[in-house]
């Protein structure tokens, strides 16, 4: 079996769901059930003995040495994390904890479940961190895209919380030899995203008649990937990526803020159209710009496709349709995540008239 961290969060849970509908080998999800994390994701695996899900924090030894004992998991895929940049500029901790400390102690726990292994399950071992673009920094409109050997230059307190771990992970397989592997993937796009980030919360607000927040002047540009195709990528990866390789993941799909809005409109236009006849980018409003937000990402993707046959399936126009139809036909999931918890993070982002 293998272990995943973060399994109730947006990635972890499709990850989750597309490994248990492709193979029958079990996992065991650890999860904090953080106010990211929603077990209403994994409804549909609620009777289904190849999934054990236990409540936990990463940071938490005791916890994670008693799982790896009991249950020798083959593999560890690591998405747990705090992932909105916005909310680490309100408060940075809980990135430092749950990012740093937590991959430090996931790290420790697997080099000495590792020392108690024999020489065949050391070798089959695989510890995959789930890293992101944005370790690197922003980039000029005519620079390459991001390629494996780009420097760090992380500019918000999440981007620096992730590079931190990834520099951890690479120095316990350089040092002891983890058999550690990294992937550094853009900006994800699917089903069960919390409406926090750009693509959902852009989908809820236009449906319920509410302002579409466009940050500074709209022309940031980042790589949008469906995020079927990034757990495709972390699954090639874990059957044939090489212990202390890292693995760039990018949709080849560069586009601006105001592009992915208008088209998110457009589609909820053809779909949903409002009531009024009026279109739903009437509802986009530039409000303040994010401190510190990087320009533009792209991600050079080659590497998987040479190394590991790898390509996204889905273009954008097929992803963003599959996933407006998804929201539409999820309006309960849509309100039970609205709780007090997400109004007040609007709220505090956005202001009381939001
Ligand atoms: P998410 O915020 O939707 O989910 C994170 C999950 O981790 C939640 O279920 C939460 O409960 C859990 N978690 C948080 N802290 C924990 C802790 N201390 N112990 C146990 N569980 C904890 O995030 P996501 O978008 O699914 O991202 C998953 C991973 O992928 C992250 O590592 C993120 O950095 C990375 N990533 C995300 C994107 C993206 O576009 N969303 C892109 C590239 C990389
Ligand atoms: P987000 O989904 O938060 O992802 P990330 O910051 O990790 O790239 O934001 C995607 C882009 O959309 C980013 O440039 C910030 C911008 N944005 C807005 O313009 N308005 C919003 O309300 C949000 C949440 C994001």
């Amino acid at each position: 079996m293998i272990l995943v961290t973060g399994g109730a969060g947006f990635i972890g849970a499709n990850f989750t769901l597309d490994w248990l509908h492709a193979s029958d080998e079990p996992i065991i999800n650890l999860d904090k059930l953080t106010y990211a994390g929603n077990l209403e994701n994994l409804a549909s695996l609620a009777n289904d003995p190849r999934h054990i899900f236990v409540r936990g924090d990463i940071c938490d030894r005791a916890l994670i040495d008693s799982l790896l004992a009991t249950h020798q998991p083959r593999a560890i895929v690591h998405f747990a994390a705090e992932s909105h940049v916005d909310r680490s500029i309100h408060g940075p901790g809980e990135f430092l904890r749950s990012n740093v400390e937590g991959t430090f102690t996931l790290l420790e726990a697997s080099r000495a479940y590792l020392s108690g292994l024999d020489e065949k399950a050391r070798a089959g071992f695989r510890f995959h961190h789930v890293s992101t673009d944005e370790v690197y920094g922003s980039l000029s409109p005519e620079a390459a895209p991001f390629a494996e050997g780009h420097p760090y230059a992380p500019n918000s307190p999440y981007s620096a919380s992730k590079a931190a771990s990834d520099h951890l992970a690479r120095a316990w397989h350089k040092t002891y030899g983890l058999p550690v592997t990294t992937s550094h993937c853009s900006n994800n796009y699917g089903p069960f995203h919390f409406p926090e980030k750009l693509i959902p919360l852009v989908i809820v607000n236009a449906l319920a008649g509410k302002p579409l927040p466009i940050y500074g002047d709209g022309l940031q540009v980042r790589d949008w990937l469906y995020v079927g195709d990034h757990c495709a990528a972390i699954c090639r990866i874990l059957e044939d990526g090489r212990p202390g390789e890292t693995y760039n993941i990018g949709g080849w799909n560069e586009m601006s803020n105001l592009e992915i809005v208008r088209q998110v409109c457009a589609l909820l236009d053809e779909l949903r159209p409002r009531a009024d006849g009026q279109p739903y980018r009437s509802q986009m409003v530039h409000v303040a710009d994010r401190p510190g937000h990087d320009r533009r990402y792209a991600i050079d993707a080659r590497k998987m496709e040479r190394e590991l046959g790898w390509r996204p399936k889905e273009t954008f126009a097929s992803g963003i349709r599959r996933t407006v139809h998804w929201y539409l036909e999820h309006e309960d999931w849509v309100k039970n995540v609205q709780s007090g918890a997400y109004q007040e993070w609007v709220t505090k982002q956005y202001g009381a008239e939001s």
